[in-house]
């Protein structure tokens, strides 16, 4: 059995996409599949010139051997789910579970106005009132909807059985530690836990049957929307630095600070790391851009890296060097 659960350690937006769309292709797993709150969560995945910014689809779409699968936990817009399929050409191997909640018009309503908008900055996908829904028991699910039947399978079933066959399966997390709803930075999270826990919940995989849990920081830490963060950076200090982002979603500007060692030890400790990615090297150390081996990395880029696996006692594994899948340099072999 091999089951490897990828999530964030930040705030969301750590380049998970990247990173598990990488891990879909060279682990080549039978199965990928999502837990996480709902269409909230923008990846952007580069392959060559191809740009793919994905918010409910799995990012290993990519390989197309591999089922891509969606958790019962997870909120589903279906008109976004429908039209990811069929643009990314991942028709016949996209499946959700009968349990899969759905958005409809009332919660993009609620979520575009009032508190939520205003107060917590939320991405106005409707995630949060349908798992305020769900939680009322009045939310609908994929069952409830004709036009979804040929995608539902049992996804905890189908996961279970590929780990009893020996076989792989990749675990997709949104979002980052500190948006969980119960171990972020409360009330600027968002609407559930999605820390590796939470994340095994979403999709039926058991806690005895996860065999590594990668956590994927990027080589400095951004938030976007309300909420405190820690040395955080005026736009101008973060435009020098090369660091300013703009959202996947909401296309709102990113706020940034330092590599946080606080929140990674925690998000070490709340997520039980057995590894660790680490994101965008190349942005603070552009000298780094696109290398594939470890001991071509500069002495600086290096120290960094050492610094991050001395301090929070878990190996780097993973780094990434670039925007494209390929920049990645891959210490698990
Ligand atoms: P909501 O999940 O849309 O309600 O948003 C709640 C908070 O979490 C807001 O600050 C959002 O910007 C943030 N958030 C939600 N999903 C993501 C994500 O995938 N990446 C980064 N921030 C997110
Ligand atoms: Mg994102």
């Amino acid at each position: 059995m091999t089951s490897t659960v990828v999530v964030g350690g930040f705030f969301g937006d750590e380049g998970k996409g990247k990173i598990i769309s990488y891990l879909a292709i060279k682990d080549n797993p039978k199965i990928i599949v999502r837990g996480g709150a709902g269409p909230n969560a923008g990846h952007t995945i580069r392959d060559d010139d191809k740009i793919y910014k994905v918010r409910m689809l799995p990012s290993g779409f990519l390989n197309k051997n591999a089922k891509v699968m969606i958790g019962p936990g997870v909120v589903i817009n279906p008109d976004i789910l429908l039209k990811e399929i069929r643009d990314f050409d991942a028709s016949g191997r996209s499946f959700i579970d009968k349990h899969c909640g759905i958005i409809e018009a009332t919660h993009l309503t609620r979520d575009s106005k009032g508190e939520l908008k205003e107060k917590i900055g939320s991405t106005g996908s409707g995630t949060g009132p349908a798992n305020a829904d769900r939680a009322m028991r009045v939310l609908k699910l994929a069952k409830d909807f004709d036009s979804l039947s040929s995608l539902i399978v049992d996804v905890p079933e189908q996961i279970n059985s590929a780990l009893s066959n020996n076989e792989k399966i990749l675990v997709e997390g949104t979002q980052g530690t500190f948006l969980s709803l119960w171990h972020g930075t409360y009330p600027f999270v968002t609407s559930k836990d999605v820390t590796a826990s939470g994340i095994c919940a979403d999709i039926g995989l058991g806690p005895k049957k996860v065999d590594e849990v990668i956590v994927v920081f990027k080589s400095y830490v951004t938030r976007v929307g309300t909420g405190p963060l820690r040395k955080e950076l005026s736009p101008e200090e973060a435009e020098r630095k090369g660091w300013s982002e703009f959202g996947t979603v909401t296309g709102r500007q990113r706020r940034t600070a330092d590599f946080d060692f606080d929140l990674a030890k925690r998000a070490i400790m709340l997520n039980s790391a057995t590894q660790i990615a680490i994101t965008k090297l190349d942005v603070i150390f552009p000298d780094c851009a696109g290398m594939t081996s470890y001991d071509d990395l500069p002495e600086e880029g290096k120290s960094f890296i050492k610094n991050i696996e001395q301090k929070l006692s878990t190996p780097v594994t993973i780094i990434g060097t670039g925007p494209n899948i390929n920049d990645v340099i891959d210490r698990r072999i």
